[in-house]
């Protein structure tokens, strides 16, 4: 469903009805197209300490105009250098709450020459690894900071806080390749935190090429995006939904050339089934098929309950661990969950919903330690308010209100829950695991 105000925002009349009257003014955000080839179209500005170093060894891969305040080459001056695409900031040495003004010496000069859609991202150290307490709080600050700048962020800016663990700085491309990128237009005030991981991605134009991968509920919506991209980046794709949406699953299989499963992940011999569906094994599991039974607790039916709790959380349970215990699921697995920020935040009227996709966020971080010797990685993936089908069907105002309350004012598209089912999905990605990664446009709930 198109979002017609921010169509009317953006016209020339309403551009200026909107800003005499104090309306919100989302943009249109600039989003990854198909045949482009670098993560960074603009100006990247590196400062800070010994991990911008680190950045400074591949940026050039990510655009060729890197910038730094004040070095003799490329030094960038507020004003008068271009407006910056993009920029990091490694805060990472930040020990003491004296250092945290170099956050406010850095950043403040260049926040009124940022780009339209500008990606900021910033480094640091999990202020849980440090065993000095005055580091710890010092690293635990920027998570402080991050949020609150990236609400202060105009015309589609975006901002995320990385921590980089020890030995982790080696897949510090693959997650500035993505955050930095339009890829992560729809990702803002988030923090991840990077672990070492062995297996690195070999060819950045086709991250996935000879991995297969699965995506349930993949005939529309989410599930169809998630399956385009995935293919995009070279996974071989096999799409599952249930038998009645075979022809929308077939169709969009003859468009990626892929193979289609036609079952119900609640049938009883579901997992049985799949197993023998998969005789090649699986290198990414998206279980993404999810559905909707609202009512307040005090309406609630137990048909509705049961049906939501059995897609969402059950399936998934036991077809992941059918896919483990059968062997199907590869060493270097990737396994992606599509919770929901009403999993995080709750919602009126959702308490099913938000049970299972909480569960499903724990169940993420229970496993990803299990996992972790078998090098398999398994997040969850958080959506807000994405502009779908299931979206669709929800009364006009509050309709409104899941798209304007949010630091983008705007819904996602699909395709920004694909991109990061898709970076998850990167062999180097096992540095994130047991994670929930929100992707809402900052949206308030929750936040
Ligand atoms: N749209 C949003 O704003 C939003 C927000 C947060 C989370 N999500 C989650 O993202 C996922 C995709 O959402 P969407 O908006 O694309 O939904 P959608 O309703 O458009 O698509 C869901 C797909 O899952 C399939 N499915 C449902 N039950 C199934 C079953 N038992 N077996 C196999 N397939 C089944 C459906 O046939 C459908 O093709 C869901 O898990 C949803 O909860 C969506």
């Amino acid at each position: 469903m198109s979002d017609r105000y921010i169509d009317f925002a953006n016209s020339s009349l309403g551009h200026r009805l909107v800003a005499a009257i104090g309306l919100p003014s989302p943009v249109r955000l600039e989003r990854w197209q198909a045949g482009r080839l670098r993560p960074v179209e603009g100006a990247l500005l590196l400062g800070g300490g010994a991990l911008a170093g680190n950045v400074q060894a591949f940026a050039h891969k990510l655009t060729d105009a890197i910038y730094t305040y004040g070095a003799q080459t490329s030094t960038w001056i507020p004003g008068h250098g271009p407006k910056l695409k993009a920029v990091v900031f490694d805060a990472s040495d930040l020990q003491h709450t004296d250092q945290l003004k170099q956050l406010r010496e850095f950043f403040q000069p260049l926040l009124k020459n940022l780009d339209n859609s500008a990606h900021l991202v910033i480094l640091g150290r999990a202020p849980e690894s440090l065993s000095d307490p005055f580091a710890a709080s010092a690293q635990r600050a920027l998570e402080g900071f991050s949020r609150s700048l990236a609400k202060e962020l105009r015309n589609g800016g975006v901002l995320q806080l990385l921590y980089v663990g020890d030995g982790a700085e080696d897949q510090l491309e693959g997650a500035l390749r993505f955050f930095l990128s339009p890829k992560s237009a729809y990702i803002s005030g988030q923090v991840i935190r990077l672990e070492a991981c062995a297996t690195p991605v070999e060819d950045w134009t086709r991250p996935l090429a000879g991995r297969k991968a699965l995506v349930t509920g993949a005939a529309r919506g989410i599930g169809a995006s998630i399956a385009e991209t995935l293919a995009r980046d070279g996974a071989e794709v096999i799409l599952l939904d249930v038998p009645q949406a075979k022809a929308d699953l077939e169709a969009l299989a003859a468009r990626l050339g892929a193979r289609t499963v036609a079952l119900d992940i609640c049938a009883a011999d579901a997992a049985s089934q799949l197993v023998e569906h998969l005789p090649d094994g699986l290198d990414i599991l998206v279980h993404n098929a999810g559905i909707t039974r609202d009512k307040t607790l005090a309406n609630m039916t137990p048909e509705y309950w049961d049906a939501v709790l059995a897609v969402n959380l059950n399936a998934p349970q036991v077809l992941t661990k059918a896919l483990l215990d059968s062997g199907t699921l590869h060493d270097n697995a990737r396994v992606v969950l599509l919770a929901s920020i009403s999993g995080i935040a709750g919602n009126r009227g959702q308490t099913n919903y938000a049970a299972s996709k909480a569960g499903l966020i724990g169940l993420a971080q229970a496993w990803a330690p299990l996992l972790q010797e078998r090098g398999i990685s398994i997040n969850a993936v958080a959506p807000g308010f994405i502009e779908t089908q299931m979206t669709a069907h929800i009364p006009f105002a509050l309709r409104e209100a899941g798209r304007r309350m949010s630091s983008l004012g705007q819904g996602g598209l699909p395709q920004d829950v694909a991109e990061a089912v898709a970076w998850l999905a990167q062999p180097g990605s096992g540095a994130v695991s047991g994670q929930a990664l929100r992707v809402c446009g900052q949206s308030l709930l929750g936040a």
